[in-house]
């Protein structure tokens, strides 16, 4: 069996962000010291993932591709895919179906931010089961507006549900999905929903029927950020602020955990830092490559 790839979907319309996201992707924004994108990337790469489909709108693929290249600056590989319209989240696995050759998957929303520690052991043992899928449960104050998922004692998964008016549970799934390799057949079957998309629930609840669906929690410990407000993105970037001068340590750096994962070597950690020398970010990358 191939081994498992992972997938940033960096569509979408941005409406909701306008006029910010009007010329450029939502997923490219800056949060804090870094675009959007390299903290879902970051997850994937923590979880050990190198192979990497990034999904952007037709008119924005050129500017991913100018920030990520093809990967192997970072000894990983990224195949670019895009999405001519944004016709829901299940539509990614349509889409990857070639990249993903029958592998497993692991999908994480572009627009999705996570900190907290074990991350990497919840996506690796998530992983882990050959089949069925896993997403995972967080508790928010406002179910309403995410995916709901309801589950008893043992973790079974009893409902999801796409921002339902009157929520099961207080447990939104957040945007990571970890899926066997059926993701691309169960996809294909997915009917548009009368909002015209095909809906990320449709798909897991195809797992569900079959009991593949499993639901873990990703417990009180672990930030989820939302970026889908003007406020909210702020708030989201102020985080990693906070955080990164706490601990003088970079959130979502992928060029230090491509090192830490062995993939790259310090010097060639010091030539990535080069172009950056002027921004706390290539000194801090010079300060990991020395061990410092
Ligand atoms: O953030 C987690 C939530 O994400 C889940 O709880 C929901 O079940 C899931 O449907 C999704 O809800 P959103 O309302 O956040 O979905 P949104 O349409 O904003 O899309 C999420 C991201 O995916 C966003 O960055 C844009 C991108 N996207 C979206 C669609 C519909 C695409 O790249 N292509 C698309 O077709």
């Amino acid at each position: 069996m191939s081994s498992r790839k992972g997938i940033v979907l960096a569509g979408g319309s941005g409406t909701r962000l306008y006029p910010i996201t009007h010329s450029l992707s939502k997923q490219l924004l800056p949060l804090y010291d870094k675009p959007m994108i390299y903290y879902p990337l970051s997850v994937l790469m923590l979880a050990g993932l190198r192979e990497i489909a990034i999904i952007t709108t037709p008119a924005d693929q050129d500017q991913f591709r100018r920030l990520l290249h093809d990967g192997s600056q970072w000894n990983m590989s990224f195949t670019y895919v895009t999405q001519p319209r944004p016709e829901g989240l299940a539509q990614a696995y349509v889409l990857t179906e070639e990249f993903l050759g029958g592998a497993a998957s692991t999908m994480v929303l572009g627009d999705n931010i996570f900190f907290g520690h074990g991350l990497p052991e919840l996506l690796r043992s998530a992983a882990g089961r050959a089949e069925g899928g896993t997403v995972f449960g967080y508790r928010v104050s406002d179910p309403e507006r995410y995916g709901v998922v309801d589950f008893d004692a043992e973790g079974r998964v009893l409902s999801i549900e796409e921002k339902p008016e009157k929520p099961r549970s207080n447990f939104a799934v957040t945007g990571i999905y970890v899926l066997d390799g059926s993701a691309p057949a169960r996809a294909a079957k997915v009917r548009p929903s009368p909002r015209g998309e095909l809906e990320i629930t449709e798909l897991l609840n195809s797992y569900r029927a079959e009991g593949l669906l499993n639901v873990e929690r990703m417990g009180r410990g672990y930030a989820w950020l939302d970026t889908g407000t003007h406020a909210s993105l702020l708030e989201a970037g102020n985080f990693v602020r906070t955080i990164e001068d706490r601990q003088n340590l970079k959130m979502g750096c992928p060029e230090e955990i491509a090192f830490a994962q062995g993939w790259i070597s310090a010097d060639e950690l010091r030539a990535l830092a080069a172009p950056y020398l002027k921004t706390e970010y290539g000194r801090y990358l010079v300060r990991v490559a020395d061990g410092a």
